[in-house]
């Protein structure tokens, strides 16, 4: 006799559902696990990747919260979210170090700066570029509270999750809806790929489902430029190798914004396959298909290119503007790809060594790239915290 086969399609569904991971964004505790007998044992390169880190972990941080923030306007008086970048890159980085020593001290210190955030804000505004804050801080507001949730010491997870909903998540979500007011092309695919991670991260903090399912519906199938098909619109193929080259939406106007692309795309893939969604796979795993593109112009050798057009104008070439760039990216595009997946991301390899040796052994962090927003719009620290084995 046949099992009806409807009961286990009508069960699936209620198993899976409200069963969100915690800690999961970025890291989960399997990942904490490995991390910590990594740094206890001084094994190298996670320990180099270490002390990067701890360079950063300041248990005296003085948070400079403020119920404003301003991005990118003649009138923002003054432009202060370089405030909250340095804030948030210090929370992280005080939090990851309470997960690795347990040492409390540095618990509390990421605890007192998310909540003076979680008390102070109420407004993130400026020029478009708001949106360009709300989403790279919220992904990264979100992953430090997230890494810090687990903490005895911390009451001010419910106020972090209230302020997060209140705040950025609606400029998160808006934003994919009306791109504020612009025709769909308008925005480079960056906007809504911050804007992403952080609906989806906030969503997770919050266990928000919702807000998730908005997230990874938008990404597989959204009309605006972050969608995947969007963010890597055509797929060339390596002669030698037949490997996928994606060409990235952004790789025309500049390599800086087409690096960007790739840290936001591996920091939704990685997000989401924390929680089961596997979109790295997605498509033939084109996430690694622009990754391998993007990484591969950025170490010197060259790619194919389509002529890509949109309302801003024309490209006929692939923009050589910032080409070289050095970002921490690339170890958690390869630890996925090749550590989980055993595929070949040889150009992504050879990228992360290039960012590796820079960093004299390990990738840095927020504050190891120079002041500007640009240094801080990834969490980095990926050879100690993604690298699974050597
Ligand atoms: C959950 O997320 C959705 C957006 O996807 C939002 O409309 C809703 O207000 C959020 N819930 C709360 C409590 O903020
Ligand atoms: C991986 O791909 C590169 C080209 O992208 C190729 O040169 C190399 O031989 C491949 N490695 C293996 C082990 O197949």
């Amino acid at each position: 006799m046949k099992a009806p086969r409807f009961l286990t399609v009508a069960l699936l569904p209620i198993v899976g559902c409200n069963a969100l991971v915690h800690p999961g964004l970025l890291h989960t505790n399997a990942d904490f696990t490995r991390i910590r007998s990594y740094v206890k044992a001084k094994t190298d390169p996670w320990y180099t990747g270490w002390e990067k880190l701890a360079a950063h972990a300041n248990a005296d941080y003085t948070p400079g919260a403020a119920a404003v923030v301003c991005r990118g306007a003649s009138w923002c008086n003054p432009e202060n979210y370089p405030v909250l970048y340095r804030d948030i890159a210090a929370a992280y980085a005080n939090a990851i170090y309470w997960q690795v020593t347990g040492d409390t001290a540095y618990g509390d210190a990421a605890a007192a700066i998310l909540d003076a955030w979680s008390g102070t804000l109420t407004t993130v505004t400026g020029s478009s570029d708001k949106y360009l804050a709300a989403g790279l801080y919220g992904y990264q507001l979100a992953n430090a509270g997230e890494v810090l949730r687990g903490y005895g010491g911390w009451s001010g997870l419910d106020s972090l999750i209230d302020m997060m909903q209140a705040v950025f998540l609606p400029m998160n979500s808006d934003f994919l809806v009306n791109h504020n007011g612009a025709v769909i092309d308008h925005y480079w695919a960056n906007w809504d790929l911050c804007n992403i991670a952080s609906l989806h991260a906030i969503g997770v903090l919050a266990d928000n489902q919702t807000a998730i399912n908005q997230a990874v519906n938008y990404f597989k199938s959204g009309v605006g430029m972050g969608a995947l098909n969007n963010a890597i619109w055509t797929i060339h193929t390596e002669d030698t190798s037949g490997k996928h080259l994606g060409q990235v939406q952004e790789a025309g106007r500049d390599q800086g914004h087409s690096l960007l692309d790739i840290a936001l795309l591996g920091v939704i893939g990685q997000q989401a396959y924390n929680q089961g969604e596997d979109l790295f796979a997605l498509e033939d795993n084109q996430i690694l298909a622009g990754a391998e593109y993007v990484f591969k112009y950025n170490t010197g050798h060259d790619v194919p290119f389509t002529t890509y057009s949109n309302s801003q104008g024309t490209a006929t070439s692939i923009s050589s503007s910032g080409r070289g760039g050095i970002r921490p990216i690339a170890e958690l595009i390869y630890a996925h790809y090749n550590g989980v997946r055993g595929l070949n991301v040889s150009w992504t390899g050879e990228y992360r060594d290039v960012v590796v040796e820079d960093g004299n052994g390990a990738e840095g962090g927020g504050g190891d790239y120079g002041s500007t927003s640009g240094g801080y719009d990834q969490l980095g620290f990926g050879t100690l915290l993604f690298r699974l084995d050597d």
